[in-house]
């Protein structure tokens, strides 16, 4: 905080993410100018809040508006918009300044404007934002990535700004070079896709074979989020299932009314698509996104439906049996599905030369983000005994004791949900995953047979080293 009449921050782009953040900064005693494309936005901003702020209708007046070395974020829309307005901002920019891009971009785009803006000598930091719009306001997680200069420049607000985990420190860190910020919030917006597609199988199960309303669901998941899946989430699924419909007044719920179809921006799929052009598997992540797709095929699913209609036969234990194993089968399922998210950051990590502790990782995402909860306190205090913070979660002794005393619940949901003809592909695919990822052996020596019969393909042996072609007839 300088005293001069030039401010400590500016920020681009003023919808609610970016006024609130303005807000935010402005609130822990910065001073913070503000731009948008359209100047009633600024106008409006300045009339509603009073405070430390200055607005520009010229963008040059916005710049010049701010100590050096400038810190200005960008928050406007993904792609296009982002490198349009670096475009406008770099013939006002001197050696040094900083611009801080805090939208959900495609971490490839930050790692293009990284090192171009590098060769001008204007420091691009690509910086994950979560916790939607009233983390925004009153403290987000905060995932910055770039050069270690620009972190230093721009730690002490980011650190005030941001929530406070469970020992009360920042929910900021600097992740790593370039993207590596982006890149794994594209991951925590994965882990999220995984675990609102639990929740929502969590709910068709009770729904359909326990034939639980809306409500009643809604006290299961008050209940579970008083113990180890304490959670954002599950908080926030009360006030959804609990909500009355306003204009259905028949209705006794607004989620009855709500249509069956989840959308989506993108970064759940380009999570997945990153993974399998790496080779890494998050296919809980992907059945998630695979889900919402199919959730989209409505007039097909509903068409079909009647054709295959068919009475189902309900074999379940009672519902007082069954609520423990879910609750430990959740658990089991979230672990697995973060392993898997995890191991694709870890991995990833290693092939861009980015250094990413993921136990810093789990201490940011304590607070403040979507997926905050009691389990990330859990995988922050399993890394502290490790100095390997890039291990797979399932290697960490105090995860492989919780793996091993909920993993039976979770087989069990799976196969009695799936009898009785509840889909299940994120339960499942947390339970492969963790099958196959804990078996010495596979399958796949057959899957090498049948390639080398049909293809000559050639395998390996367990044996001798070396390729082998076998003449199999
Ligand atoms: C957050 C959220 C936020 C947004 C995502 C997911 O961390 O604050 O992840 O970034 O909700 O874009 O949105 P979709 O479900 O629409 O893909």
């Amino acid at each position: 905080m300088k005293k001069n009449n030039l401010s400590d921050f500016g920020l681009i782009g003023l919808a609610v993410m970016g006024s609130n953040l303005a807000r935010n900064v402005e609130s822990r005693g910065f001073s913070v100018s503000v731009y948008n494309r359209s100047f009633d936005k600024t106008e409006h901003f300045l009339q509603e809040f009073k405070g430390n702020f200055k607005g520009f209708e010229s963008l040059q007046k916005f710049v010049k508006s701010l100590n050096r070395p400038r810190k200005i974020m960008i928050m406007v829309a993904a792609g296009d918009p982002v490198d349009a307005v670096i475009q406008s901002l770099l013939p006002f920019l001197q050696k040094g300044d900083i611009i801080i891009d805090g939208g959900n971009s495609y971490y490839k785009d930050t790692q293009r404007r990284e090192a171009a803006l590098k060769e001008k000598g204007i420091l691009f930091m690509g910086c994950g934002v979560s916790g939607g719009e009233e983390g925004a306001l009153h403290g987000p997680s905060l995932m910055p990535g770039g050069s270690k200069e620009a972190w230093k420049a721009v730690k002490p607000i980011l650190s005030k700004i941001a929530a406070r985990d469970f020992s009360g420190g920042a929910c900021v860190a600097h992740i790593g070079n370039d993207a590596a910020g982006h890149y794994v919030k594209m991951v925590h917006n994965g882990i999220e896709y995984a675990v609102m597609q639990f929740m929502a199988e969590t709910y068709e199960i009770l729904r359909t074979v326990y034939k639980l309303s809306s409500g009643d669901i809604a006290k299961i998941f008050q209940k579970y989020n008083k113990g180890k899946l304490q959670s954002f989430l599950f908080e926030i699924a009360v006030p959804v299932l609990t909500k009355k419909d306003d204009i259905d007044k028949k209705s006794p719920y607004l989620v009855y009314h709500i249509l069956d179809k989840a959308s989506q921006k993108g970064t759940g799929k380009w999570a997945s698509l990153d993974a399998l052009d790496r080779g890494v598997t998050i296919s809980t992540i992907t059945e998630a996104v695979f889900a919402r797709f199919t959730s989209s095929e409505k007039d097909l699913r509903v068409s079909l439906s009647q054709m295959y209609a068919s009475k189902k036969k309900i074999k379940a234990v009672s519902r007082k049996k069954f609520e423990k194993h879910l609750e430990n089968a959740l658990y089991a399922a979230m672990i697995s599905s973060y392993a898997q998210g995890y191991h694709l950051i870890s991995k990833t990590a290693k092939e861009e030369g980015w250094k990413i502790d993921m136990k810093e990782v789990s201490r940011i995402w304590e607070g403040g983000c979507i997926i905050r909860a009691e389990l990330l306190h859990v995988l922050n205090q399993a890394y502290q005994k490790t100095k390997n913070r890039s291990q797979h979660l399932f290697a960490l002794p105090s995860i492989a004791g919780i793996m091993k005393k909920n993993i039976q619940d979770l087989r069990f949901l799976v196969g009695n949900m799936s009898e009785n003809g509840v889909s299940l592909p994120a339960f499942s695919s947390a339970l492969y995953y963790y099958e196959y990822m804990t078996a010495a052996h596979m399958p796949a020596n057959f899957i090498q047979g049948l390639r080398d019969y049909f293809g000559a393909h050639t395998y390996e042996r367990d044996d001798k080293p070396g390729i082998y072609h076998t003449q199999w007839e």
